[in-house]
C-alpha cells in the first residue's frame, strides 16, 4: 500500500477518489489530520497532509511519528512524500522538480526515533542511502513517461525552522555540500526507514534560497505559494503515473 504525504500546495489530492476518511490514534499522538483513503488510477493510495488540512502545523511541530506509525498501521508500506525546498545549487531554479539522494539533518529538538526508551531493544538503522532505491527509480521513470523533467539526485539539507535561512547559513550547507534546503525531510525519513517503509520524495524548488538568484535581499512568500501551486499539477500527473506503473 502507497502512501503520499503532501506539503505545501498539496494539503490535498485533485485526482484522488475518496472512499473514505479516518482519524487515527497512535502511542505517540495524533497524525496531523484524518487519512483521505482513496484510489488513484484505480490504485489504492493514502493520503495525508503533513501540515494539516488548514496548513496550520510548522515544520518543527509536526508529529512525525505519529504520521508515519499510524500509516504503517494501515499496512503502508511504500511512501512519497511530496516537499518544498529553496535551491542553493546554480542549477536548481524555481518550478523545478527534484528526487534528492542523499540528505543532511540539522533539524533538533525533533522526536527522531522510535527507540525512545532505555528498557526495549533499539537497532541502528542503515542510512547509507536514506532514499529508497527501487521508489526513487519508479518515480524517475513515471516522470519520464508523463513527460515531466524531474532532476537526479541531490542532498536535501532539512533545517528547523519554522523560519528561513541566513546568506551565512546556506553559504554553509552549500559547504557541506547541499544542493537545496527544506524543513520537513527529517526525521521522516529517517523514522520511516525504522519501520521499514520504501521512503523516497519529489521535492519541488520553490525559490531560490536565501542569497542566491533573486533572493538576495529577500524571499517572497506570494511568489513561494504561486510557484508550490502551479509545481503541483506536475507532481500530481507524476504521482498518477506512479501508481499505475
Ligand atoms: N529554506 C528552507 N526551507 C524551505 C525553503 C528555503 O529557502 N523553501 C522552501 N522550504
Amino acid at each position: 500500500m502507497l502512501a503520499i504525504i503532501g506539503g505545501r500546495g498539496l494539503t490535498e489530492l485533485a485526482n484522488l477518489k475518496i472512499t473514505h476518511r479516518q482519524v487515527m490514534r497512535t502511542p505517540f499522538g495524533e497524525p496531523s489530520c484524518a487519512f483521505l483513503f482513496g484510489t488513484l488510477n484505480e490504485h489504492e493510495v493514502i493520503f495525508l497532509a503533513r501540515h494539516g488540512y488548514g496548513y496550520t502545523i510548522p515544520p518543527h511541530l509536526v508529529n512525525y511519528r505519529a504520521n508515519l506509525w499510524a500509516l504503517r498501521e494501515q499496512g503502508v508500506n511504500e511512501v512519497i512524500s511530496v516537499t518544498t525546498v529553496g535551491g542553493i545549487r546554480g542549477d536548481l531554479t524555481p518550478g523545478l522538480l527534484v528526487v534528492p539522494d542523499q540528505v543532511i539533518d540539522y533539524t533538533h529538538g525533533r522526536d527522531c526515533t522510535f527507540f525512545n526508551s532505555r528498557n526495549t531493544s533499539y537497532k541502528n538503522i542503515d542510512f547509507t542511502q536514506p532514499y529508497d532505491a527501487v521508489m526513487r527509480a519508479r518515480i524517475l521513470h513515471s516522470a519520464r513517461q508523463v513527460q515531466q523533467p524531474c532532476l537526479d539526485g541531490g542532498t536535501y539539507a532539512a533545517t528547523q525552522g519554522p523560519r528561513l535561512d541566513s546568506v551565512a547559513e546556506v553559504n554553509r550547507y552549500e559547504r557541506d555540500g547541499a544542493d537545496m534546503v527544506g524543513m520537513t525531510g527529517m526525521p521522516e525519513a529517517a523514522l520511516a526507514r525504522e519501520l521499514d517503509m520504501a521512503y523516497a520524495s519529489i521535492a519541488v524548488v520553490v525559490n531560490y534560497a536565501a542569497g542566491r538568484g533573486d533572493s538576495q535581499f529577500a524571499i517572497n512568500m506570494e511568489s513561494v505559494n504561486a510557484t508550490a501551486r502551479s509545481a503541483m499539477v506536475r507532481v500530481r500527473t507524476i504521482l498518477e503515473r506512479v501508481c499505475t506503473d
